[in-house]
């Protein structure tokens, strides 16, 4: 059977006797449709139990497995080895990194409780003011529509990693609470666009994103957390200068 050399990057910042990074080769048994993720279990059951890595649905459903693989944010369950333009190659590598500008706990393992407390601090829930009707809520399918864009993102942080205004400024919220933000602003259903409104239309919101859109070259769900965005920024200038809501 072919073989394909993984080359991860390791590095336990506890380590006292060795906490510098350093980069593991390991030959991992290739065919048919063998993913990153897989390549990570074998490593971890044939070589190093040691070797961290975060994952749960294995269906690029949860974001847990998001990393750097080959240059480029992707989710390592959804990377399919055979479509990473390498394995015509004479020794074909797979270069596996932890998200590079997020604090690093092991190996591929990030520290995500910036990125979650950013989330939670928009409030990303459905907030009614009003009681409740007696069946659900309806939504017209115009309705709907609105939040087919944002309801996709499934938090895995790629967005929020590669964005030069969050490695910049450690207080912005980041493109994907941003998104969230946008998510309520646009659904029909949600009664608290007054009060999320201070939340994101602030020095910490949606003025410190510059368009770079690095979030929307990163994002594996192939999301645009730009154009949520720059919806919000038209609302709140459609709201300091009209006091509209909507
Ligand atoms: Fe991930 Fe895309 Fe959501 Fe950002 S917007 S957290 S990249 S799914
Ligand atoms: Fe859930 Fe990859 S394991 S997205």
């Amino acid at each position: 059977m072919a073989e394909i050399t993984f080359r991860v990057k390791r590095q336990d910042p506890t380590d006292k006797k060795n906490p510098e990074a350093r980069w593991e080769d390991y030959k991992v048994p290739f065919e048919g449709n063998l993913t990153v993720l897989e390549g990570l279990f074998y490593i971890q059951e044939q070589y190093d139990g040691s070797l961290s890595f975060r994952y749960c649905c294995r269906a690029s459903i949860c974001g847990s497995c998001a990393m750097y693989i080959n240059g480029a944010y992707r989710l390592a369950c959804q990377t399919n080895i055979k479509h990473l333009d390498i394995i015509h190659d004479a020794e074909p590598v797979v270069t596996v990194q932890p998200m590079p500008h997020v604090p690093l706990v092991k190996d591929l393992v990030c520290d995500m409780d910036d990125f979650f407390a950013k989330y939670e601090y928009i409030e990303p829930w459905l907030i009614r003011n009003s009681q409740d009707p007696e069946k659900e809520i309806l939504q017209s399918p115009k309705d709907r529509k609105q939040i087919d864009m944002p309801i996709d993102c499934i938090l895995c942080g790629c967005c929020y990693s590669s964005c030069p205004s969050v490695w910049g400024e450690e207080n912005y919220l980041g493109p994907a609470a941003l998104l969230k933000a946008y998510r309520f602003e646009v659904d029909s259903r949600d009664e608290a666009r007054k009060e999320r409104l201070p939340r994101w239309d602030n020095e910490r919101g949606v003025y410190r994103c510059h368009t770079i859109r690095n979030c929307q070259e990163a994002c594996p769900k192939e999301l645009s957390p730009t154009e949520g965005i720059q919806w919000l920024k038209k609302a709140a200038v459609r709201r300091r200068l009209f006091g509209r809501m909507k």
